[in-house]
């Protein structure tokens, strides 16, 4: 079945949390691409990110407000009677969560549970696709790629949050077995790469913002290894894996990693620098070691066995195609929006 028909089938719109983030711009592109209709529940979006560049406000129905706040979030549900969820509202700084690590569970976990809780009242809701992240597997940098059966264990704040989500999920998993339900299944990816991104401690933003100050862009653990994926990659399976979780109760973790091993942040400046002579670069100390890991590699067989998903972009391209979405934003003065939407044909025509 094409992607988006089951979704099209369904009688209310698809709930976004977080549409005014960097993922949930190109989700709604991508489901405006595949004529499924989206409405939004985030916070407003912050000056200069994807959706401010697109100017996206009003683009589809939608609601600025606090995922913590129970009553809003409720009356936004009833007013729209969405068929599925897909849950991405998220303070998803490793970094920030260091500064503020409470408020990190309180969005991260509360605001999940909030969603779930108001869900589970509702019969017209079918299936909800929460969002974690790589960073939720105890990771022992040993270099091994994790499965979903992986023990789960946060290091830092925002992957101990992530953790707390995870154990929503089965919590709100299990009421569905004991006494109905929607569906729940969680999804894993990591870094995401992709034109618009500009979060603080980020490699390519980081970058791009030194092209844009014409500042020196300081870059730790040069050696370190992720898996750089493009965005539609991992959309693209949440969306797959929401689709048959409207029909399938067996379903209940997906990673969506990429194509290919990690690979290393001192490749990516290099690439950067062939795209954009002019950026000026300092290496720093290993600062950081201990804060974030070192490696990370997600295994998605089972996403590519149950899903028929698999990763279009390998890591590569997935950079280049960032670097060249950034250029023609920056340098021709291409629109916003048309990049994205010239990106998604690429991926799925
Ligand atoms: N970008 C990545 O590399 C990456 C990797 C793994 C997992 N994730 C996860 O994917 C999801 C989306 O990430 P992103 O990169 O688009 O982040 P983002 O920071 O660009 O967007 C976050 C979104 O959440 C909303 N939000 C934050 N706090 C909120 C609150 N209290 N109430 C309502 N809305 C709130 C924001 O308004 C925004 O729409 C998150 O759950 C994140 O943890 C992202």
């Amino acid at each position: 079945m094409p992607l988006g028909q089951r979704l099209r089938e369904l009688p209310g719109p698809l709930l976004l949390t977080g549409h005014t983030g960097f993922k949930g711009t190109w989700m709604t592109f991508l489901l405006e691409h595949l004529n499924v209709p989206v409405v939004g529940f985030s916070l407003p979006a912050e000056k200069d990110s994807l959706f401010d560049r697109a100017e996206r406000t009003g683009a589809i129905p939608e609601e600025f407000s606090d995922i913590r706040d129970y009553e809003a979030l409720e009356r936004f549900i009833d007013l729209h009677k969405p068929s599925t969820i897909i849950h991405m509202a998220a303070q998803p700084l490793v970094l920030k969560s260091y500064e503020n690590p409470r408020e990190t569970f309180d969005i991260n976990l509360m605001g999940t549970v909030n969603l779930l809780d108001i869900a589970f009242k509702k019969d017209f809701i079918k299936a909800i696709i929460i969002v974690t992240t790589d960073k939720v597997y105890r990771n022992d940098d040993s270099g091994r790629a994790f499965v979903e059966t992986d023990p789960l264990e946060g290091k830092d704040p925002y992957s101990a949050s992530k953790v707390g989500t995870e154990s929503a999920v089965a919590a709100w998993q299990q009421i569905s077995r004991i006494s109905g339900g929607p569906n729940v299944v969680s999804v894993r990816a990591g870094n995401v790469i992709g034109g618009g991104d500009l979060a603080k401690n980020r490699l390519i933003p980081d970058l791009i913002r030194g092209v844009m100050s014409g500042s020196e862009v300081e870059i730790r653990n040069p050696s370190s290894t992720r898996p750089w994926q493009h965005v539609l990659d991992p959309l693209s399976g949440y969306l797959t894996a929401l689709e048959l979780s409207i029909i399938d109760p067996n379903i209940s973790h997906f990673n969506f990693g990429p194509k290919d091993r990690g690979v290393e942040v001192s490749q990516i400046v290099q690439m950067a620098k062939h795209h954009f002579p002019q950026i000026k670069t300092t290496y720093v100390a290993e600062n950081f070691a201990g804060v974030e890991s070192r490696t990370l590699d997600l295994d998605s067989s089972i996403s590519t066995l149950k899903l028929n998903w698999y990763p279009v972009f390998d890591q590569l391209d997935s950079v280049d195609l960032t670097l060249i979405w950034w250029k023609e934003a920056l340098e021709n003065n291409f629109s916003v929006s048309d990049l994205c939407k010239n990106d998604i044909l690429k991926r799925f025509s």
